[in-house]
C-alpha cells in the first residue's frame, strides 16, 4: 500500500505569491536531507526546472545520451521491462549498470499528467532495507563485487550495458547503494543478496511513496539512498522530463 507523500513543498506562499528562491531553495535542500527525495507542488509557469537543476550539479548523460531526457511512452514497447513504455517497473536505483558512480540525484518533471489510473513515480528509502541486515551482512555487501545487467528495453535500441560493482560502495564519506530487482546477478548461494533484492521488494510493495503527477510538478531524489518505481498506466500522451545529476 502506498504512503501519501511526506515531503511535499509548495513553489508558492500562503497568499499563492511564487516563493522567494533562496527560501525555495533552503527548504528543498533540508527536505532532500532528511526525507531522502522533495515532490514540489504549486510549480508556477515561471519556474525554471533546468536551472533550478543546475544548481544541485552537473547533468550526467544517460546510457542513450541524452541530458534532459523525455519519458515518453514508445510505441512497440510494452512488451519489455522498459522505462519508456506504460507498464509497471521494478524497484531499483539508477545507473546501477553504469561504469563509475551512478548518478546522485534523480530528478522527474511533468509536461503531461497522465489522465485515469497510475503513472505515479513510486519511492522508498533504502536505509530502511538496509535496517534489517547486520554489520556483517553489510560488509558481505560492500565486499562482493557482483555483476549488473541492463534492461530488455535498451538492448533493443542497441545498448548493453554492463558493470561490475559492489551493492554498497562509499565514495568520499558517503554512502552508495545500488539495487536492481531484475538485473542483479545473484551468484548462486548468496543468501545475503538474495534477501536483500526479496526483502527490498516487499519493504517496497508494502511502503513506497506515490508521487502522482499535476503539470510541472518535479520529484527530486537521493539516488545513492532511495529506491524508485513506476506504476502502470494507460495515456499514452503522459510526457515527464528526466535529468540525471553527477556526484
Ligand atoms: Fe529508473
Amino acid at each position: 500500500m502506498a504512503k501519501s507523500p511526506d515531503s511535499v513543498l509548495s513553489c508558492l506562499d500562503m497568499n499563492g505569491e511564487p516563493l522567494a528562491a533562496g527560501v525555495l531553495w533552503y527548504a528543498f535542500r533540508q527536505l532532500l536531507g532528511n526525507n531522502g527525495y522533495v515532490h514540489l507542488v504549486g510549480v508556477p509557469e515561471s519556474f525554471d526546472h533546468v536551472a533550478f537543476l543546475k544548481e544541485l550539479g552537473e547533468f550526467q548523460p544517460t546510457s542513450t545520451g541524452t541530458l534532459v531526457g523525455d519519458v515518453k511512452p514508445e510505441r512497440g514497447m510494452d512488451d519489455v521491462n522498459h522505462g519508456q513504455n506504460r507498464g509497471a517497473l521494478t524497484p531499483h536505483t539508477e545507473g546501477y549498470e553504469f561504469q563509475g558512480l551512478p548518478p546522485r540525484h534523480l530528478a522527474l518533471w511533468c509536461v503531461t499528467p497522465p489522465s485515469g489510473q497510475g503513472g505515479e513515480t513510486t519511492l522508498f528509502d533504502g536505509d530502511r532495507i538496509l535496517a534489517e541486515f547486520t554489520e556483517d551482512e553489510r560488509l558481505h555487501l560492500r565486499d562482493t563485487v557482483y555483476r549488473w545487467g541492463s534492461t530488455e528495453g535498451l538492448a533493443r535500441h542497441g545498448v548493453t550495458p554492463t558493470a561490475e560493482h559492489p551493492v554498497l560502495e562509499e565514495h568520499k564519506g558517503e554512502p552508495i547503494l545500488r539495487f536492481s530487482t531484475n538485473y542483479l546477478a545473484v551468484p548462486e548461494g548468496d543468501e545475503t543478496a538474495r534477501r536483500l533484492i526479496d526483502r527490498g521488494n516487499v519493504l517496497f510493495a508494502e511502503q513506497h511513496i506515490a508521487v502522482r503527477y499535476q503539470a510541472r510538478d518535479m520529484v527530486v531524489w537521493d539516488n545513492w539512498r532511495m529506491l524508485h518505481s513506476r506504476n502502470a498506466f494507460e495515456d499514452p500522451s503522459r510526457h515527464l522530463k528526466r535529468v540525471l545529476i553527477a556526484a
